[in-house]
């Protein structure tokens, strides 16, 4: 039997270094599901092919390779966007949920984070945790690791993209950014990344010695 722990949270929350470190820790594959919608939104683009394209978009997704996606080719500002409006094609939600589902049975456990998996992808993952931060704390977040890679940012930009993000995230019909109703939330505004990792770790120690 394998073991699933689904993390879910708004644009950076944190739940990307949490779920690597969660996953390194307990030996378990982790996949990081923002990188399948970005994988295929890059695909359209580079190919030169409309964004709001149902079918054509479905068709790019089903030939995602999980296996390939790398953060550091998709981490483009422009791609994020991207990724976020055709997320809200069920179709392109339907391949990459189906791809997920079958990554989430992976021996001997797996770390899956985004939007919709404790909700959708994963319903009955015995650990679910719901990590979030308010909007100013995570565009301070945002805006420190820009400035730190040596690169200029405008503070003000950045919240109203990721407040724009939520909405998108929050507001779409098909599977929308919320918390499954047994998930555990981890509001880390004021908590460093240690203490939500010492969290979490003890929700899934509960969980692993049921
Ligand atoms: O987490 P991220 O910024 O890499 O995600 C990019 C977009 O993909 C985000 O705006 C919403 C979408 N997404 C989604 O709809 N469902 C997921 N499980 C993960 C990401």
């Amino acid at each position: 039997m394998t073991f699933t722990i689904a993390i879910d949270g708004p644009a950076a929350a944190g739940k990307g270094t949490l779920s690597r470190r969660i996953a390194e820790v307990y030996g378990f594959h982790h996949l990081d599901t923002g990188l399948t919608y970005r994988a295929t939104a890059k695909a359209l683009v580079d190919g030169g092919l409309p964004l709001d394209d149902e079918t054509l978009a479905e068709g790019v997704a089903r030939n995602v390779e999980l296996a390939g996606l790398d953060r550091s080719v998709l981490s483009a500002h422009a791609i994020g966007e991207a990724a976020s409006k055709i997320a809200v094609m069920p179709l392109v939600r339907q391949a990459l949920v189906e791809a997920q589902r079958a990554f989430s049975v992976r021996e001997p456990g797996t770390v899956l984070d985004g939007r919709d998996i404790g909700t959708v992808v994963c319903p009955n993952a015995p650990v679910k945790l719901y990590v979030t931060a308010s909007a100013e704390v995570r565009a301070h977040r945002r805006f420190d690791e820009i400035v730190g890679n040596g690169v200029p940012a405008d503070f003000l930009e950045i919240l109203a993209d990721i407040t724009k993000r939520d909405e998108r995230d929050m507001g779409r019909a098909d599977s929308p950014l919320r918390p499954a109703a047994d998930a555990h939330l981890l509001d880390t505004s004021e908590m460093s990344i240690e203490a939500a990792f010492q969290a979490a770790k003890s929700i899934i120690d509960a969980a692993l010695n049921k």
